[in-house]
C-alpha cells in the first residue's frame, strides 16, 4: 500500500512539474490518445545563396530546392551540377576535394562511394520559426571577444 501511495505521489509531482513548464513539442497541446490535425508544411527555402558556415567542418546547408532530384544507382542529380566537369556549366560550387578522398586519404579520379549520397550529409532548410531558440556562438566570435 505504501509503495502505491509512493508511486501515485511521484507521478502527481511529475505531471505538476510537467504543467509547470511545458516543454516544446511537434504534437503541441493534442493529447497523446488523439490524432492532431497534420501542421501545414513548410516552404523550403530557395534564394540561392550560399550560406555561412558555422564552423569550418560543417556541410554546406543546400540554399535551393531539391525536389524529385534523384539519387541512386543509376543517376545523381545532384552532380549532374556539382561535378568536377558540371560546374563550368551549372556555376555550382564543385564538390570540395575531400569528396574525392576514400577512407585511407587517398584521392579518387571521381566521387568517392562515401559521399555519393549528398543529402545523408547536406540539407535545405525550410521557411519556418524554430522549435527551440539556439544559443550558439561561433569560434570567431569566441575568439574575439576574448582580446
Ligand atoms: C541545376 C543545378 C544544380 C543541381 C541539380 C543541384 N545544385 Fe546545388 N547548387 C547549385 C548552384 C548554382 C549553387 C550555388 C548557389 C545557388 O545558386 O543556389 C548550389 C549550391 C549548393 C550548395 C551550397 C554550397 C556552399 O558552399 O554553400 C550545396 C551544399 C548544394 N548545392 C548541394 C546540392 C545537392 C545535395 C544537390 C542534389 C540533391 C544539388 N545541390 C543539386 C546548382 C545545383
Ligand atoms: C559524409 C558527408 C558528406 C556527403 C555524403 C557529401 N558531402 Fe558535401 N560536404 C561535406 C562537408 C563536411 C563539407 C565541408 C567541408 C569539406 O569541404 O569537406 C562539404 C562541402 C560541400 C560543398 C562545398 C564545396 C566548397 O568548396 O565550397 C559542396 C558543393 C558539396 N559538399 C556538395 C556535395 C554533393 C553534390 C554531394 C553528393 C555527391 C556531397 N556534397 C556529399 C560533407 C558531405
Amino acid at each position: 500500500m505504501k509503495t502505491y501511495a509512493f508511486i501515485i505521489a511521484l507521478t502527481t509531482a511529475a505531471a505538476a512539474a510537467w504543467a509547470a513548464e511545458p516543454i516544446a513539442t511537434l504534437r503541441g497541446p493534442t493529447p497523446l490518445v488523439e490524432q492532431g490535425a497534420a501542421p501545414t508544411m513548410p516552404k523550403v527555402s530557395n534564394e540561392d545563396l550560399r550560406r555561412l558556415r558555422n564552423y569550418p567542418e560543417q556541410p554546406p546547408t543546400i540554399p535551393h530546392h531539391i525536389r524529385g532530384y534523384q539519387i541512386d544507382l543509376n543517376a545523381n542529380k545532384c552532380l549532374s551540377c556539382h561535378s568536377r566537369r558540371a560546374t563550368v556549366d551549372s556555376k555550382a560550387p564543385m564538390v570540395s576535394i575531400t569528396h574525392f578522398m576514400n577512407r585511407d586519404g587517398q584521392f579518387l579520379a571521381s566521387v568517392s562511394p562515401r559521399r555519393y549520397f549528398c543529402t545523408q550529409c547536406h540539407v535545405t532548410q525550410q521557411v519556418t520559426r524554430p522549435l527551440v531558440g539556439n544559443d550558439f556562438i561561433d569560434i570567431d566570435s569566441v575568439l574575439s571577444d576574448q582580446n
